[in-house]
């Protein structure tokens, strides 16, 4: 299993931050650009059992040759993404009056490669597929930052991060957008009702700042293939700074009610997600597994929220993807029992307050051994395995 582990973890190279691709013409023209995250779960048989495993669309996948601008009427738009050993990710474009989209999406996989399908008990290609799946209007590139899931026979296949654009005329990415839908839900969701623990106000001009009381401790969880892998205790506060339409600064702090507060979550071997949503707010948490130092830690934090109406820009976004925070070894339990601000970027403060966390190897979902009270910067401290 730790051979799997580790190469798992190899071919991912631990992050799944999205890669770019380009397809160009003879002429050097380029047609499509696409910059995505690609996220894939394959049911496969051993000779034992099922199996599931989970893999990312790896940074090196490269273009493949097939891959073309489409020639007139005859042939349309194409990019083919190989990766690994023996797989590739195909979208055929087509255009329709002001449109155009992924008319259908083909997954080749490899069975035969050990690498991602250990055991496989038969070897050989395969290939699936799905109609229609992305559509935006001509001219715009099409954005999407939250999740599509595309099911298809013993695959899904789980888009996020999308940039994408095909019929490009002028090589760049066009300057308007078509938004999918799932990223408009999140910014059209009513104004809260409850009397939410925000305060506003420009810290160059405005009173004193009162500091809003500490969040109360909410206690989440997410179950994976094996029980319980992520569990976590924490009061959660936000901290926005943002410029305001009259160009003075504005700050949004916000605490999450645990009762109101939506949690779900995935994880595969390597990695684990907590995504927690409060109103019009969104927090996501990826925690990684160090394989070789048997160590979970915080790897990512993204935060999304609706600022309030002075902001100039009421959507805001912030993600993170290098830290390396609330570190603890596998099998024992991160605990800090004063307020740590994980800086997500310069405008953005992710306050955890009476955090306790564990991923992955989660005994009787109860915390394991916890590591606390040692020194009073918890940040800094990283917990002896044992
Ligand atoms: C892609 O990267 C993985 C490890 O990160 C490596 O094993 C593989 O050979 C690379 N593939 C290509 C085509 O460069
Ligand atoms: C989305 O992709 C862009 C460009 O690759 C990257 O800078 C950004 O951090 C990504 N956002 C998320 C939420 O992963
Ligand atoms: C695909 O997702 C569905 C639920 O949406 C799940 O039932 C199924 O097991 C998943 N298949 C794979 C191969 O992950
Ligand atoms: C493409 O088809 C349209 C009508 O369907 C036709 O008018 C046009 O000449 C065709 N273009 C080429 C290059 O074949
Ligand atoms: C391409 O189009 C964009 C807007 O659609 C424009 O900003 C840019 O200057 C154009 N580039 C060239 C080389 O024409
Ligand atoms: C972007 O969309 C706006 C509103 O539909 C339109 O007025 C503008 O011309 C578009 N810009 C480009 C570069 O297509
Ligand atoms: C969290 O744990 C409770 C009790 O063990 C369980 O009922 C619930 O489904 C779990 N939630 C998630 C998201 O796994
Ligand atoms: C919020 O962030 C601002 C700017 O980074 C900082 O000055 C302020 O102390 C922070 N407040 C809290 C409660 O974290
Ligand atoms: C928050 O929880 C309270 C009590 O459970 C409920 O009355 C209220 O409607 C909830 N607010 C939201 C926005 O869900
Ligand atoms: C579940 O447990 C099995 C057996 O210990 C292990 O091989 C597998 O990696 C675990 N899966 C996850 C997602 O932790
Ligand atoms: C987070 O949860 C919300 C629903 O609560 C869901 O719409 C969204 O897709 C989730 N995001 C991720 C990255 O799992
Ligand atoms: C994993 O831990 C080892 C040993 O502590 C360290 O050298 C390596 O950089 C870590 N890898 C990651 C991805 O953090």
């Amino acid at each position: 299993m730790a051979r799997g582990l580790l190469a798992a973890a190899a071919l991912l190279g631990f992050l799944q931050a999205s890669s770019s691709f380009e397809v160009k013409d003879s002429s050097g023209k380029v047609c499509i650009l696409a910059d995505l995250t690609v996220a894939f779960s394959v049911e496969y048989k051993t000779n034992v059992q099922k199996e599931f495993v989970h893999f990312f669309l790896p940074q090196n996948a490269s273009v493949d040759s097939q891959s073309s601008c489409g020639k007139d009427n005859a042939s349309h738009p194409i990019l083919v993404l190989d990766f690994g050993g023996g797989h590739s990710l195909s979208l055929n474009f087509s255009e329709s009056a002001d449109k155009y989209q992924v008319e259908e999406l083909v997954f080749h996989y490899n069975l035969s490669d050990a690498t991602l399908f250990p055991n496989s008990s038969t070897g050989g290609m395969k290939t699936v597929s799905h109609k229609s799946i992305i559509q935006a209007h001509m001219g715009t590139q099409y954005r999407c930052i939250n999740s599509k899931h595309i099911n298809m026979k013993n695959v899904n296949v789980t888009f996020s991060n999308v940039t994408l654009e095909a019929y490009l005329t002028n090589g760049t990415l066009s300057v308007n957008k078509t938004e999918c839908a799932e990223d408009r839900v999140s910014t059209t969701t009513m104004v809260p009702t409850t009397p939410k623990q925000t305060t506003s106000q420009s810290p160059t001009t405005g009173p004193a700042p009162t500091s809003p009381p500490n969040p109360t401790v909410g206690k989440y969880n997410v179950t994976g293939p094996n029980g319980t892998c992520v569990l976590a205790y924490m009061g959660l506060q936000l901290n926005i700074t943002y410029q305001q339409k009259d160009e003075k600064m504005g700050l949004d702090l916000l605490n999450f009610v645990p009762h109101n507060t939506t949690s779900s979550g995935r994880c595969d071997n390597t990695s684990a997600l907590l995504n927690l949503t409060f109103e019009k707010t969104r927090v996501i948490f990826q925690f990684a597994l160090n394989a070789t130092a048997e160590k979970f830690f915080l790897q990512g934090v993204s935060v999304s929220t609706t600022l309030p109406s002075e902001a100039k820009n009421p959507k805001f976004e912030a993600t993170n993807n290098s830290m390396s925070e609330l570190r603890a070894s596998v099998g024992n339990s991160y605990k800090c029992s004063s307020e740590e601000n994980l800086q997500v970027t310069d405008q953005a403060l992710v306050n955890v307050f009476n955090v306790q966390v564990q991923i992955f190897k989660i005994d009787g979902d109860k915390f394991g051994p916890e590591h606390s009270g040692i020194l009073s910067r918890c940040s800094s401290y990283l917990p002896f395995g044992n």
